[in-house]
């Protein structure tokens, strides 16, 4: 009987919504859930006996109980978390501690020995809900930054089970990891070699990490091995992907089709940039305004001839500092909107919402150019999405250089979010990009995401994750 695959993160892949008396869920967002999602969704789950899918549900057990308890791929471990815990540790500890310090937003981070308590609470709890359910054959596989701690937590109950994490984050560097109190930096670094393997999307993160090893718990690294507590650990990067077919092909659709026909007449002869983000301080929406507006100002003979298409889709919105951003992001497109737009046109038109699979790629496949401008971003999987739905080779991704994807997507234009004019500069290059340009830049990226899509990057994963086990096996 082959093992069970265990998948264990915050949220469970979905966000049950609720109308009236009827319950119903859709894909929740972001690139986590996006990737797991799509590797057991193409023959992932094949290859174990079950997968089980842990997380938070975001509804209580009544409302649960009112949904299916699994997939065709997976079936789910709802962990019910208290609400004030849940608040402390999730809007607290993950996402005004962890999230802020390792995106490099060191001034947005709120020390708070409760939320500190609350993240080790409910990582215990995931722990207990765990164990009553696990067995030392299975595979656990951990995601991202709520649960850092967990691993150590589960080995000390079981000694020699698998157990892979994977950081959707980027790791600061160790000026940066230095800052939070002792004992928090102990508890994190710890935390994480409880597992067998750890995955990082790149070679920098990786060597932020082991120099916060080094530095802080002083353990010496062997390139990309570590002995800890009588267990080698294996550190590694896996630059998390996409479902490249899923993207590639989706033009072909019906439905696709009919939308991007409605949007291209919406469009008419002028020019289309699009950008599609979670609303998130990190994702430097305010500054691609910015280069937005520096090059309306410069580049005046566009005026009127080009539309910026702003989805955002809602996030976190009980976090000052996201409530905030909403504010200053929908001032500033008023602004803009005011300063430059007329009875007949506007410059900006802005969504804030959620899309399908059929919006996103009918607008991926309208526009003109992709303007994907984060200060800070782990990987950025809506870069990749871009590039695999052009099958028509058409189009031109503007990429912030501090996005973990700008290391694969080489052929983008790639910007720093700081500098307005560069980004004037480049939307103004891209508008004007040759078709035979465009393509031989598309096509290049689009065999590099075709070569390590999303079951690439998790096959990877599982089985450096099942070689280090039995490199730890020769040595017992
Ligand atoms: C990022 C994180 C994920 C998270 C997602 C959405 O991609 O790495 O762990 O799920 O954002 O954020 P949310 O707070 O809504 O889960």
């Amino acid at each position: 009987m082959p093992n069970r695959l265990i998948i264990v993160s915050n949220r469970l892949p979905l966000a049950v919504e609720i109308n009236g008396n009827t319950v119903s869920s859709r894909q929740a967002s972001g690139g986590l859930v996006s990737a797991v999602s799509a590797f057991l969704g193409k023959g992932g789950k094949e290859r174990f006996g079950e997968v089980i899918w842990a997380g938070i549900p975001g509804c209580d057990a009544s409302i649960w109980q009112k949904l299916p308890g699994r997939t065709e791929e997976y079936v789910f471990l709802p962990i019910f978390i208290e609400e004030q815990l849940y608040d402390e540790y999730y809007n607290g500890f993950s996402n005004s501690l962890i999230w802020p310090l390792f995106h490099y937003f060191p001034t947005f981070v709120d020390y708070n020995a409760t939320h500190f308590d609350a993240y080790t609470r409910v990582n215990d709890h995931f722990a207990q809900e765990l164990l009553n359910n696990l067995n030392e054959h299975d595979i656990v596989w951990i995601h991202d930054y709520h649960l850092l701690p967990l691993a150590a937590i589960l080995r000390q109950r079981f000694p020699s089970i698998a157990i892979g994490f994977f950081l959707h984050i980027p790791f600061p560097s160790y000026e940066l990891f230095r800052v939070i109190p002792k004992r928090w930096q102990q508890n994190i670094l710890e935390g994480l070699l409880g597992a067998d393997l750890i995955g990082f999307h790149t070679i920098d993160y990786l060597q932020h990490f082991t120099s916060c090893l080094e530095t802080i718990l002083k353990i010496e690294t062997n390139g990309q091995h570590i002995f800890w507590k009588n267990r080698t650990i294996k550190i590694d990067a896996f630059p998390v992907s996409i479902d490249f077919e899923r993207f590639n092909n989706a033009s072909d659709s019906q439905a696709v089709r009919e939308i991007a026909a409605e949007y291209s007449n919406i469009k008419g002869e002028r020019k289309m940039i699009f950008s599609v983000d979670r609303l998130d301080y990190t994702k430097g929406i305010s500054n691609r305004l910015k280069g937005y507006e520096r090059f309306l100002e410069n580049n005046p003979e566009y005026i009127g001839n080009v539309i910026f298409v702003l989805t955002v889709i809602p996030s976190r919105d009980s976090i000052s500092r996201y409530i905030e951003r909403k504010k200053m992001i929908d001032e500033f497109i008023g602004r803009l909107n005011s300063r430059f737009g007329s009875i007949v046109w506007q410059p900006v038109i802005y969504q804030y919402d959620h899309l399908n699979f059929e919006e996103l790629i009918a607008l991926f496949l309208t526009c003109d150019v992709a303007l994907i401008t984060p200060l800070r971003d782990g990987m950025n999987l809506v870069a990749k999405e871009f590039i695999a739905s052009r099958k028509d080779g058409k189009g031109v991704l503007i990429l912030s250089e501090m996005a973990g994807a700008s290391k694969e997507l080489t052929e983008a234009l790639l910007i720093n979010p700081n500098d307005s004019d560069e980004i004037s500069e480049m939307i103004k290059k891209a508008l004007e990009m040759p078709f035979q340009e465009q393509k031989e830049r598309i096509y290049a990226m689009q065999n590099r995401i075709r070569r390590y899509d999303v079951v690439a990057w998790a096959t990877d994963f599982l089985e450096q994750l099942q070689q280090i086990k039995s490199v730890q096996l020769e040595f017992e």
